[in-house]
C-alpha cells in the first residue's frame, strides 16, 4: 500500500502541463471528492497498524504536494495567458508619455549653440521693477521709447511691472558680477498687445551679452554669423540700423530663408527675408548704471524671439498655435 502512495508521488512530481482543461481535470482526479487521494484516505482503516503512521505522512505529503502542483501549473499557466505580468511591480497599462514644448526645444538647442562659445546661462525674476526693466537699460521715465513695448503693470504700484523683455536679467547681472563676462539669459516675457495671429502677450526670448575689454561690433557680427549657421544652416544676414535705447549703435538682423513652402511665403510676408534679432553695442551709460567702467569696457548684446525662430524651423503657420496646447500639434515633436 505504501508503494502505491510513492507511485502516486513521483508522478505528481513529474506532472506537466500547459493545458488549463488538462490542469483541472489533473485536480478533479487527484483532490476531487471522489477523487484517488479521499480514496487512499479511505483505505486507511485497512493499513495494517505497524504501516499506518507511515502512510499517514505519505498520504499527507501526497495531498500537499498535489494542492501545491495545480496552484503553480494554474499560475504558469495564467502568466502564459498574459493575465499576470512577469513583473508584478510594472504599471498596469502603458502610461503615455508626454514631449517637450517646441519652444523648449528651441530654446535647449539656442543654449547648446551658446554654451559651446562660452555663455553662461543667467535667470532673474518675470516680476520686475522699474529700474531694471527700463531706467537701468537708459529708459529714464517718460522716455518715448518706452511705448515700444507697450508694459503691464501692476495697478497699486507703477515701480512693480512683468518684465518686458529679458534685458533686465542681464541689468541684474551686471550689477553683481564684474567683467569679462559672457551670460544668456533665456524666459518668458510680456507685452500688452492686442492678440491677433501676429502677435501675443506672453513670449520667450533668448538675449545674450558680452562685456570684456575691446569688445567690437565685428565681434557681435561674427558671433551673430555663427549663430544663424549652427542654428539654421544658413547666414546669409542683412543687419539694418535700428535704434534701442539700451545699445548704441543698433541693428536688427534679418536672415534671407527663401520661400520653398507656403509657410515661409506666410512668415516672411513673400519677401523671404525675416527680422530674427535685435544687437548693438551696449550703450555706455548702461554699463555705468551697474558700475562698470565704460572707459575701460565695452560690450555687445543680442536679442532673438523663441517662436520666431521655431516658426521657421518647424513651419508653423500660427503663434497661437504655441499657447493653445492641442496635443494633436505637440504630439508632432517627439
Ligand atoms: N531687448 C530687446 C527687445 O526685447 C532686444 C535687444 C536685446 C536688442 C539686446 C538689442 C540688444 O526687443
Amino acid at each position: 500500500m505504501i508503494d502505491k502512495l510513492d507511485e502516486h508521488i513521483y508522478y505528481i512530481k513529474k506532472f506537466k502541463s500547459k493545458d488549463i482543461d488538462e490542469i483541472e481535470s489533473f485536480k478533479i482526479r487527484f483532490l476531487g471528492r471522489k477523487g484517488i487521494i479521499n480514496d487512499l484516505f479511505s483505505e486507511f482503516k485497512n493499513v495494517p497498524s505497524d504501516q499506518k503512521k507511515e502512510y499517514g505522512q505519505k498520504i499527507n505529503e501526497l495531498k500537499n504536494l498535489t494542492q501545491n502542483k495545480y496552484d503553480e501549473l494554474k499560475l504558469s499557466n495564467s502568466k502564459s495567458d498574459k493575465s499576470i505580468s512577469e513583473d508584478l511591480t510594472k504599471p498596469g497599462f502603458p502610461i503615455p508619455k508626454g514631449t517637450l514644448h517646441p519652444i523648449t526645444l528651441i530654446k535647449n538647442q539656442i543654449i547648446e549653440i551658446f554654451s559651446k562659445v562660452g555663455f553662461e546661462l543667467s535667470d532673474g525674476p518675470e516680476i520686475e521693477d522699474d529700474w531694471h526693466n527700463f531706467t537701468a537699460l537708459n529708459l529714464p521715465k517718460h522716455h518715448p521709447a518706452r511705448d515700444m513695448q507697450d508694459t503691464f503693470f501692476i495697478q497699486q504700484d507703477p515701480d512693480v511691472l512683468l518684465r518686458t523683455h529679458t534685458s533686465s536679467v542681464q541689468v541684474r547681472y551686471l550689477e553683481n558680477n564684474p567683467p569679462p563676462l559672457k551670460i544668456l539669459s533665456p524666459g518668458r516675457v510680456y507685452r500688452n498687445e492686442a492678440i491677433s495671429s501676429r502677435s501675443h502677450c506672453i513670449f520667450h526670448q533668448v538675449e545674450g551679452i558680452y562685456v570684456d575689454e575691446n569688445v567690437s561690433f565685428a565681434d557681435l557680427k561674427q558671433m551673430i554669423l555663427y549663430f544663424t549657421k549652427s542654428m539654421f544652416g544658413k547666414s546669409n544676414l542683412r543687419f539694418r540700423p535700428s535704434f534701442f535705447p539700451f545699445t548704441e549703435p543698433s541693428a536688427e538682423v534679418d536672415i534671407y530663408w527663401g520661400l520653398e513652402t507656403e509657410t515661409d511665403y506666410r512668415i516672411t510676408k513673400g519677401t523671404g527675408w525675416l527680422e530674427i534679432m535685435g544687437c548693438g553695442m551696449v550703450d555706455p551709460h548702461v554699463l555705468e548704471n551697474c558700475n562698470i567702467d565704460s572707459e575701460k569696457y565695452t560690450g555687445y548684446a543680442f536679442g532673438l524671439g523663441i517662436e520666431r525662430i521655431a516658426m521657421l524651423i518647424y513651419q508653423i503657420p500660427d503663434i497661437r498655435l504655441f499657447f493653445e496646447n492641442d496635443v494633436r500639434f505637440l504630439n508632432q515633436f517627439k
